[in-house]
């Protein structure tokens, strides 16, 4: 069954035709997790899995987001429910330092700090009520590495089930990443035909059985549908892509992905 581990469907993007992006998802008869990004987009996300057969739910707040609002670990627990299969997503964004330095925070250091504390937390909810975590890392402050960090945090908190959403970082650290057991998210942008040589050798070196397909939609829109919204059905083109980088079958691309979803989050 084609799955589409992490999609924004709770964001406003869909505000307009939610219904028919839903249709389409159903008629495809896939499986779609929302992915919240503050309290209200994770409400959002159970709520719509409480609703909808073919969807599921991850409750967290975002890196860029923690200034905006306090986290709450008693109110994110009250959320779950059985089809929130995650918490998340959480982690490390050195990429909106400057924008996240608008929200109230002072230094880089700490937005580093915070980000940490909060990705804690997160950690310890995934802990309490055994559910997979949903880590999200972008790079972009020199000499910071956030996956490896991220990495580091994960094995000395003996985290058992984890993926790194939309992984952005070299072959090395995925490789270390896979070792230790943990998946790697891969998103439209190795569709791509420019600047994606890295996550295109990542896709091909690493073992199918590591690797998860997401749209992280309303962004990161695939060939052909590159810089338009993006939506769940167009994960079928990272299985395309996959598939062709790993010289297999499309559809054993997506048989494996959904094998993968359901040992992580345990669907
Ligand atoms: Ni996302």
């Amino acid at each position: 069954m084609l799955i589409d581990t992490h999609a924004h469907l709770n964001f406003k993007a869909y505000k307009d035709d939610f219904e028919q992006v839903v249709k389409r998802c159903q008629k495809k008869k896939m499986s779609v997790v929302n992915i919240g990004a503050q309290f209200s987009t994770s409400k959002r996300a159970a709520d719509f899995a409480q609703k909808y057969d073919f969807m599921y739910a991850a409750i967290g707040l975002h890196p860029i987001h923690i200034f905006d609002e306090i986290y709450e670990a008693e109110a994110y627990q009250n959320l779950i429910h059985d089809k929130v299969v995650a918490i998340g997503e959480t982690g490390f964004d050195y990429y909106h330092v400057d924008e996240i330095l608008t929200k109230g925070a002072k230094s880089i250091e700490e937005i580093s700090n915070k980000q940490q504390e909060v990705f804690l937390q997160h950690l310890k909810l995934a802990k309490k009520n055994d559910l997979a975590l949903i880590c999200h890392g972008r790079n972009g402050v020199e000499g910071r590495e956030v996956y490896s960090e991220m990495l580091e945090i994960l094995k000395q908190e003996k985290v058992e089930r984890a993926v790194f959403h939309c992984y952005g970082g070299d072959l090395t650290i995925a490789e270390k990443i896979v070792e230790n057991g943990y998946y790697i998210g891969i998103d439209g942008p190795v569709t791509f035909q420019k600047k994606a040589e890295e996550i295109q050798k990542i896709a091909t070196e690493i073992p199918l059985e590591n690797i998860l397909i997401e749209t992280d939609c309303p962004y990161l829109s695939p060939e052909p549908h590159r810089g338009k919204r993006n939506e769940p059905i167009y994960v079928k083109y990272v299985a395309e892509k996959i598939a062709e980088l790993k010289k297999i079958s499309k559809e054993e691309v997506i048989e494996q992905m959904w094998q993968n979803a359901k040992e992580l989050f345990r669907i």
